[in-house]
């Protein structure tokens, strides 16, 4: 099949992503979110997230066939993500996907997850629009940074060759804001709150620790991340301030906060770029939403001379389009269905 028509259905965190695509083309990217009911928990709850995807799924399943207007005999294939994620939550997916399959008599393709983040890239279509269009290019660094995970790729090719080049050995980045929100007084998610708190603060202020940026760290972790340190010293100041009777200075500490991560996340995802040569950055995840960080990958990739590609939004953070779309590559790059003798796997990896 040359354009083939599928369904993707991404449940690994909390949000319920069914997407619809026709080769790269999007048609479809419905998601539904049980952000709000972990709000009071402050982070993700696992079990939470998969009665969410249970009560969600069918409502978008139908609402994506109704959006791209195709019915579910139209489908060449369904595509899920088996992991990474919870996996509570990757069960609903995975058990809906199944479902389809059988009932339909259509093939089932697993995915990756992250492998999916770069797949975003590639969908094009008026839904898709984004200033850095035309096709995904190999190879391709991808960065990409949510509550969930922080990881570096190298894409040599999407369906066949994608390499883990390092990933967060403590928090995710996205875990490093709402933990910092919440020292900060700020609501979960802490991410869009922190970047509201630094508008006027000063970057500078404050000195954070960059993790795993020391020449000690070179060998071994040259491309991982950590940021509990990180957190760790903002409640430390956080404490001092309060220890000794002055107010936090919450936009200088937002800032300061927001600067230090945003030079890790870029410092590392140049070195990758320089040291194999490649000439572009892709980023994805939802804490590209932060205005410092896309500031600052626009600012490093021009001084050095590296093409950025940043997906629209909705297409960054967990969506079900980038599935269908992963999957309607392997399909177009002739690789065979996987069957129903799969699980949800909480730690794939890529
Ligand atoms: O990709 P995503 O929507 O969901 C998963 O993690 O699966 O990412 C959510 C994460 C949260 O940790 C949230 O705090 C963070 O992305 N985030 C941001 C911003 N908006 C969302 N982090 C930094 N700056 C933002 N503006
Ligand atoms: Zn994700």
């Amino acid at each position: 099949i040359s354009e083939p028509l599928v369904l993707g259905i991404e449940t690994s965190c909390d949000e319920t992503g069914v997407g619809i695509v026709r080769g790269s083309t999007l048609l479809a990217n419905v998601i539904a979110s049980s952000m709000e009911e972990h709000a009071r928990f402050g982070g993700v709850v696992p079990e939470i997230a998969a009665r969410a995807h249970l009560e969600a799924m069918t409502p978008a399943i139908t609402a994506a066939l109704a959006e791209a207007g195709v019915t579910l005999q139209d489908l060449d294939a369904i595509a899920v993500t088996s992991g990474p994620g919870l996996a509570g939550a990757l069960m609903v997916g995975v058990g809906a996907a199944k479902a389809l399959s059988v009932a339909l008599d259509t093939p089932l393709y697993a995915v990756n997850h992250l492998v999916g983040h770069v797949g975003a890239d590639v969908l094009d279509g008026p839904l898709a629009a984004s200033p850095t269009d035309g096709p995904l290019e190999y190879p391709t660094i991808a960065l990409l940074v949510s509550g969930g995970h922080t990881s570096l790729l190298l894409v040599r090719d999407l369906v066949s060759d994608v390499e883990l080049l390092g990933e967060t050995i403590d928090d995710a980045a996205g875990e490093a804001f709402d933990k910092v929100a919440r020292l900060l007084g700020l609501p979960y998610p802490g991410g869009p709150e922190i970047d509201r708190a630094a508008v006027g603060g000063d970057p500078k202020a404050i000195r954070f620790p960059r993790g795993l940026t020391q020449q000690k760290d070179a060998a071994k972790h040259r491309y991982d991340f950590s940021f509990s340190g990180l957190k760790t010293a903002v409640a430390r100041y956080t404490e001092q301030c309060t220890d000794a009777g002055v107010p936090i200075p919450i936009a200088d500490v937002a800032a300061s906060f927001r600067e230090a991560v945003a030079d890790v996340l870029l410092t590392k995802a140049i070195a990758a770029c320089r040291d194999h040569d490649v000439p572009r950055l892709l980023l994805g995840g939802g804490v590209v939403a932060n205005a410092r960080i896309r500031q600052l990958a626009e600012e490093r990739c021009a001084a050095a001379g590296i093409e950025l590609r940043i997906p629209p939004l909705s297409l960054c953070t967990d969506n079900g389009a980038m599935i269908a779309a992963l999957g309607a590559q392997l399909i177009m790059a002739g690789h065979e269905p996987s069957g129903l003798a799969f699980g949800a796997d909480s730690t794939l990896s890529v």
